[in-house]
């Protein structure tokens, strides 16, 4: 089969849209809110986070979605099948509260607003972090081969494994510049300064970065360990789009599970059922 007709479907119209909102403003495009329910609080938390790509994506991100800008379907499809999974990926750092958070509470909610085609996208999400191999934080991946038709080639726990820390590795290369990476050898995020160093708005990269840049070995290690890939399994995708008239709504759902979140919805279960495209049903709802 195909890898191409193994892609969710909501995966075309996502990518359609962003093609044309990465021509219309650049890089900026790829920005997302993520919003989580803190564990200890309960209270929601919501943030930036940039877009990237799918999971096991080959070719980088903007060109895989640059071909289908013509928005023929032939075009549509070769820039799909780069990637077949649903998986999206993003970075951070294994210090902050988003991190912290979903080690406890792995789902979340993503909310992508496409300015060109005024789209918004909502992704139910179920969220995996990747440490550093050998870190006792990570959570079994072991779930994510029947996720995507490429992990499922690989059997048995090591091999998953191991093909996603070679995901982490390819992305700490492609996705990290030399700020992020001095930034994730700073001291934790979210702590306070020291009011006499904060007047100085340079003593961070004063401190951290030149290290980093010069090749500092233990800096360099630290921000390593420090570098987490998220990835993010979608189970129910809500698009509004308001460039219509009359403004339309379609969800996509995962079985029985695309109960949004009322007291029915079950995200493990739907993501276990999610990498399966035969899952996956669309309803239009309204507006
Ligand atoms: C444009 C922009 C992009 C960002 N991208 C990321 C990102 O990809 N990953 C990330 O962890 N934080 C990113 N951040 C920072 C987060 O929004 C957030 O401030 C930080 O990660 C701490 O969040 P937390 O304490 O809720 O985990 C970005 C911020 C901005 C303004």
């Amino acid at each position: 089969m195909e890898s191409s007709m193994l892609a969710p479907p909501w995966k075309q119209p996502l990518l359609r849209s962003l093609a044309r909102c990465l021509q219309q403003s650049g890089a900026s495009a790829g920005f997302m809110q993520l919003a989580t329910v803190n564990a200890d609080s309960g209270l929601p938390e919501c943030r930036t986070v940039g877009f990237r790509g799918f999971l096991l994506d080959t070719a980088d991100t903007r060109r895989c979605v640059q071909s289908s800008l013509n928005a023929s379907e032939t075009a549509a499809a070769s820039a799909i099948s780069a990637s077949s999974t649903g998986v999206m990926r993003f970075t951070s750092d294994a210090r902050t509260n988003k991190v912290r958070t979903m080690l406890q509470r792995p789902v979340g909610e993503l909310c992508w607003y496409h300015a060109a085609t005024v789209e918004q996208y909502r992704l139910s999400v179920y969220m995996f972090p990747i440490f550093a191999p050998g870190d006792p934080r990570q959570p079994d991946l072991t779930v994510l081969h029947s996720l995507s038709p490429e992990l499922a080639a690989s059997s048995g726990h090591a091999t998953v494994t191991e093909q996603l820390y070679e995901e982490r590795e390819r992305m700490w290369h492609e996705a990290t510049s030399d700020s992020i990476r001095a930034s994730l050898a700073w001291p934790p995020p979210g702590q306070t300064i020291d009011p006499a160093l904060a007047a100085d708005s340079d003593w961070m990269l004063e401190r951290f970065a030149p290290r980093l840049l010069t090749g500092d070995e233990a800096a360099e290690r630290t921000a390593y360990q420090n570098f987490v890939l998220v990835l993010a399994m979608p189970w129910r995708v809500d698009r509004v789009e308001l460039a219509v008239t009359p403004f339309r709504r379609t969800e996509w759902r995962v079985g029985q599970h695309g109960l949004g979140n009322g007291p029915g919805a079950d995200p493990e279960s739907a993501m276990r059922e999610a990498g399966c495209v035969d899952a996956w049903t669309m309803v239009h709802v309204n507006p």
